[in-house]
């Protein structure tokens, strides 16, 4: 059975330009319930290991200097469905390819600069809310 909780992060780009409490806000209205909470900003070393599955793509320095370029917000995140929910509500990685309404259509500016991430399964769901919230209070 689909789990109910994934891991989103909202990236340095909505952060920085004061977009987060729009997106949580988006995120509280299709049902998503905030567990965890933090603010930081990633070393490269934090940003190169939470994507390190992507260490051979052509796009992974250009990711880990933007994901550490500035602050960030991971959540964890609680609803029926979680995982597949929520990667509906962002929309695609790429925000021209979004649909009307997603959180990258609205705040995202390009495929790398995409203003927020979402576990893909929840496999990865457990590994990436134990990255930023491992040992961590949670109501
Ligand atoms: P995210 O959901 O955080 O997971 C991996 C990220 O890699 C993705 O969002 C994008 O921000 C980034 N990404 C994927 N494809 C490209 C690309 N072609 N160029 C730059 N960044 C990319």
């Amino acid at each position: 059975m689909a789990g109910r909780h994934t891991l989103t992060i909202v990236k340095p780009d909505a952060f920085g330009a004061g977009k987060a409490g729009l997106i949580i806000a988006l995120l509280e209205k299709h049902g998503f319930v905030v567990k965890a909470a933090r603010v930081m900003h990633l070393s490269t070393e934090q940003a190169g290991g939470f994507y390190a599955v992507h260490a051979a793509r052509p796009f992974y320095g250009e990711l880990v200097e933007f994901m550490s370029s500035g602050p960030c917000m991971p959540l964890l995140l609680e609803r029926d469905d979680a995982v597949a929910t929520l990667r509906t509500v962002i929309g695609a990685t790429d925000p021209a390819e979004a649909a009307e309404g997603t959180v990258r259509k609205l705040y995202a500016e390009s495929k790398g600069r995409n203003a927020i991430h979402a576990s893909d399964s929840d496999e990865n769901a457990a590994i990436e809310a134990a990255f930023f919230f491992a040992g961590a209070d949670t109501i």
